[in-house]
């Protein structure tokens, strides 16, 4: 077994995954929030063992088990128990939202989304015809502005896509901005979709779940986990939504049994070791990946001060803003042809995010230490 410390290019290289197929051989690939860490050797041996046993047949049992392991894993970490009948499994965290929109929705209704955003909010939205209600974010430490949210309200408006921590940024959203949220959620009905994916994943905590943060928010929450982000196992598909909202849960009860599609025993058994038997693999991960956050932040300031970059209180993502560089008119474009880094263009996160790009640092000293000579490369001082 390889530990992260040890992984090299050539190891790297061989994987089939999106990050490391994506661009020619001699770019390094920063984008996209997979891990580059091994995943826990109990979940890889919990893997092999179905192989082992030729054990690829149906398995509808380990459904309720994966919902059980969830609600213990959120109660032990996060303090919130949800209930486990509430549940409802889901292929990834995306399809959990995009049905969500989809059947509380009616085409032109508007869903709230605060940008930047993650990116495929944009068409998990647009795609299935409503309308992006945008909030944009203070970009003075990334706060929500309740006025803002208030005055992009309308009567059309039915839904809030919240993502709590919020990718790019890496807020975890405090206490009076959730307040802010509910107190407009409750005054206009709205359903409030909660993506809390990377709710394991804080450098600064705690995690604040919607669940738990206002009483508002009861009866109106759908809220989004999955083992996918912590543990890397995000090509396995497989998420657990929690349907605290009435109107959500009546409308998924008049859908066909299969339509919603299923995950596999594959992807419910590495869940299920994930949430029982991984926490103290997945406590060493993250601060080995608080060290690679301190580590870009220190470097840039040192080398390129001219990039801008809030570390994330949680997530494995650095949301860098180029402005002040010269490559602020496409500095994902730049990077890529120039020093032939690969990371997320801000553009993508939101219009004004032209200058910006994600970088995604959950990887070893070695490949964090050459992306940020990349960088330096092009924009050092
Ligand atoms: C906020 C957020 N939601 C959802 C996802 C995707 O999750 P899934 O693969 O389960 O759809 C990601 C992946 O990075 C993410 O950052």
């Amino acid at each position: 077994m390889y530990t992260a410390q040890e992984l090299t290019y050539e190891r790297a290289r061989a994987r089939r995954s999106y990050k490391w197929r994506k661009f020619d051989p001699d770019v390094l690939p920063s984008h996209v929030a997979d891990m580059d860490f091994d995943p826990a050797p109990e979940i890889l041996a919990e893997m092999q063992g179905f192989l082992d046993r030729g054990d690829l047949g149906y398995n509808f049992f380990l459904i309720p088990e994966m919902f059980q392991a969830y609600a213990d894993w959120q109660t032990a970490h996060h303090g919130w128990t949800p209930d486990v009948g509430r549940m409802r499994s889901f292929t990834s965290v995306l399809h959990a939202v995009e049905m969500s929109i989809w059947i509380s929705t009616n085409p032109g209704d508007g869903v709230v989304l605060f940008t930047p955003s993650y990116h495929p909010f944009f068409d998990s939205i647009t795609g299935g015809g409503r309308r992006i209600v945008e909030v944009p974010l203070d970009p003075n430490g990334w706060r929500i502005d309740p006025d803002r949210l208030e005055a992009a309200i309308d009567s059309t408006t039915k839904v809030i896509l919240f993502c709590q921590p919020n990718n790019p940024t890496g807020r975890i959203f405090d206490d009076d901005e959730l307040n802010a949220v509910a107190a407009v959620a409750e005054r206009h009905d709205l359903i409030v979709i909660s993506d809390e994916i990377w709710g394991d994943f804080v450098h600064e905590g705690p995690h604040r779940p919607l669940a738990l943060a206002d009483e508002r928010f009861a009866g109106r929450l759908v809220t989004m986990g999955s083992a996918s982000k912590s543990f890397n196992l995000a090509g396995l598909h497989c998420a657990v939504a929690h349907i605290g909202d009435r109107r959500v849960e009546d409308k998924l009860a008049q859908l066909p049994p299969r339509g919603l599609g299923m995950s596999t025993p594959l992807s419910f058994a590495a869940a299920i070791t994930a949430w029982t038997r991984c926490g103290e693999w997945m406590k060493g991960i993250a601060e080995e990946v608080t060290a690679r956050r301190d580590r870009v932040a220190t470097r840039l300031a040192a080398e390129a001060p001219s990039v801008g970059f809030d570390a994330p209180e949680a997530t494995y993502l650095a949301w860098l803003d180029f402005s002040r560089t010269p490559i602020a008119d496409d500095p994902a474009g730049h990077l890529l042809e120039r020093a032939r880094l690969g990371i997320d263009p801000g553009i993508s996160f939101g219009t004004q995010s032209q200058s910006f790009g994600r970088l995604n640092f959950a990887t070893t000293e070695q490949f964090v230490d050459d992306a940020i000579d990349r960088i330096v490369s092009l924009v050092g001082d």
